[in-house]
């Protein structure tokens, strides 16, 4: 699917699993901590390498970027993690140009540790896009401290306030591919969202737990269409192969002899047979 991704855009959130992307593809790679800031987040992937962040700031602001500069936008494992995802979303609309797309990964919670949490509601993203997320930033953290980590009562408590205090970036949402789909709806009817999906995937093997959206910024022209491959290059030290050469026809037996010097007196005979053998009238 990052056949579609060409010219310039931005990737959000890459930290160690950047999308391999087309040559044709130039990315820059934004994240709202500095590489330091995102190793001291994420200890246990000190062994990790990341990929490089060249812009620091949130996918809610992305003020960094003028309106409809880029071509595309990736964001993958990366929605579920922000408190406006509506934001966001609007956000991506904002900087990419007529046209441009949006790559965009999602866990199914059904197959991640989200599993045992109620998936959020479309009110309540709607509601909360509207009123605002902060009276509901508690009970996120908490629904993840009981639900992910497993924290009981007080501890369950305490733990969520320890990490409302670090700001460590949980999952301030879960959905399933349907419930996803419900909200995305939601958000163009409610909020002048105007993307187009035109690509979509579920998850395939039993290793994989994301579902895929590719979004298409509505061009006034045209509709878009799912892009060539790359051309796959040709070894240059081989010559390329032509196409076999069309062989003419061969001609049956019958034409031969004809065209041969035998054809005017075997014409002669077999018409001189054909008298002889015809009944006679009376
Ligand atoms: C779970 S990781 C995703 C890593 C990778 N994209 C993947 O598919 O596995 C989430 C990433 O999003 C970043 N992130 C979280 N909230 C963000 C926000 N509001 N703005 C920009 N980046 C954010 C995190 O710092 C982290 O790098």
């Amino acid at each position: 699917m990052a056949t579609w991704l060409s010219g310039e855009g931005i990737e959000i959130g890459a930290l160690h699993h950047p999308l391999a992307v087309p040559a044709r593809a130039k990315v820059t790679y934004v994240d709202r901590l500095s590489e330091p800031g995102l190793r001291e987040h994420y200890p246990e992937l000190a062994d990790e390498t990341f990929a490089p962040v060249e812009v620091v700031g949130s996918a809610e602001d992305l003020s960094a970027f003028n309106d409809g500069c880029l071509d595309f936008v990736i964001a993958n494992h990366l929605l579920e993690h922000l408190e406006y995802p509506v934001r966001g979303l609007l956000e991506f609309q904002r900087v990419l140009r007529p046209g441009g797309i949006v790559y965009m990964a999602l866990p199914d919670m059904r197959l991640t540790f989200d599993r045992d949490r109620e998936p959020t509601s479309v009110e309540h993203l709607l509601e909360e896009h509207r009123d605002g997320a902060i009276v509901n930033r508690r009970a996120h953290y908490l629904d993840w401290s009981t639900h992910v980590e497993g924290k009981r009562g007080a501890d369950a408590e305490a733990h969520a306030v320890q990490l409302m205090e670090r700001g460590y970036s949980i999952h301030f949402h879960a959905w399933r591919a349907d419930s996803f789909l419900d909200f995305f709806v939601a958000a163009r009817r409610e909020f002048g969202l105007d993307f187009q999906l035109v690509g979509y995937a579920v998850p395939e093997r039993p290793e994989d737990n994301e579902f895929i959206h590719l979004l298409a910024k509505p061009d006034c022209v045209k509709v878009r269409l799912r892009p060539e491959p790359e051309p796959v290059h040709q070894d240059p030290s081989r010559p390329p192969e032509s196409p076999p050469a069309q062989q003419p026809p061969r001609p049956s037996l019958r034409a031969l002899l004809a065209s041969s010097p035998l054809g005017p007196p075997v014409r002669l005979a077999k018409r001189g047979l054909r008298l002889l053998r015809a009944p006679a009238h009376h």
